[in-house]
């Protein structure tokens, strides 16, 4: 067990955001991680772009969903009374294309959730995602006006996409974050040579990503609040080094689509490595 944001979770693997829906479907993984972040929520429904949404890469996906999700309403009144049965922490994922939707939707969700990750990094999306989380102004802006409307955590998700994540996560703490979650994908491109363009553009992750992940945690270190690491973890080796260069918790992403057990089996080898090492 660890505590985080005054919070007791389970363990330190968590679920990353739009991997694994509302985890409703694999509950034996759910009910065993320490928390699950939601697919990302926006204000209004979202159907998301037309396909090809995944493509795999030599060592990762390149993803172009673009925040397919029901909306804010309909994932109060439908979904998250039966995400309130799983026994795990809940954070949701919140996204917006204009600054004011955050803290509308922080709002609307209120204290029926363990906290709430704002996610200033999608880079899928034409409005707002990689764009808030670039600009400093903005990204103090999301936070602080998400601050006025709830108690609970609020962990910023950022980009490493064109910015420096050290200088956004600073503004992002005084205004009033308490903690950080990153990577999000990287900006990434798959190329259709018969028709001359791009067959993709979209967000890339899995293990190709894991090397720039790590590097980007470890810059994060001593920022003073909690660190969730993510990018490329597939095994609890991945998970440890995580841990290792600064993260107090991680996140398991595509490793998920390719196995939904994944999570319970990185446990796992964590949980050796760690007494293996003398950590807890
Ligand atoms: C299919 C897919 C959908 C995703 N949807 C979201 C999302 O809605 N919100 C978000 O903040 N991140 C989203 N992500 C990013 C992941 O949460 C994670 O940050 C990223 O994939 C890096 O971790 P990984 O390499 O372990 O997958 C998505 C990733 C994938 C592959």
């Amino acid at each position: 067990m660890i505590k985080l944001f005054g919070i007791i979770f389970k363990n330190r693997v968590f679920i990353a955001s739009g991997v694994f829906g509302f985890g409703l479907k694999y509950k034996r993984v759910s009910n065993q991680v320490g928390a699950i972040f939601t697919k990302g929520i926006t204000l209004e429904p979202r159907k998301g772009n037309p396909p090809p949404r995944v493509f795999e890469t030599a060592s990762g996906l390149i993803n172009w969903v673009g925040l397919e999700n029901p909306g804010v309403e309909k994932f109060c009144e439908e979904i998250l009374p039966k995400m309130n049965k799983l026994h795990t922490k809940i954070f949701v994922n919140v996204a917006g294309s204009e600054v004011v939707h955050y803290e509308r939707i922080v709002e609307r969700i209120g204290e029926q959730v363990d906290g709430f990750e704002l996610n200033i990094s999608c880079p899928n999306v034409k409005e707002g995602g990689v764009a808030f989380g670039q600009d400093p102004k903005i990204a103090a802006s999301v936070v602080a006006r998400a601050r006025t409307k709830t108690k609970l955590p609020l962990i910023v998700k950022l980009t490493p996409n064109f910015c420096d994540p050290l200088k956004i996560a600073r503004v992002c703490i005084a205004a009033g974050a308490d903690g950080i979650s990153l990577i999000n994908t990287l900006h990434g491109m798959v190329y259709d040579t018969g028709r001359k363009r791009p067959l993709i553009t979209g967000g890339l992750s899995g293990p190709a990503i894991k090397p720039f992940a790590l590097y980007c945690v470890n810059r994060l270190q001593g920022l003073g609040v909690p660190i969730i690491g993510m990018g490329g973890i597939m095994t609890g080796q991945d998970a440890y080094e995580f841990l290792l260069a600064g993260a107090s918790a991680v996140a398991i992403g595509s490793a998920i689509l390719r196995d939904p057990y994944a999570p319970l089996k990185i446990i796992r080898e964590l949980k050796k490595m760690s007494n293996k090492n003398g950590n807890s």
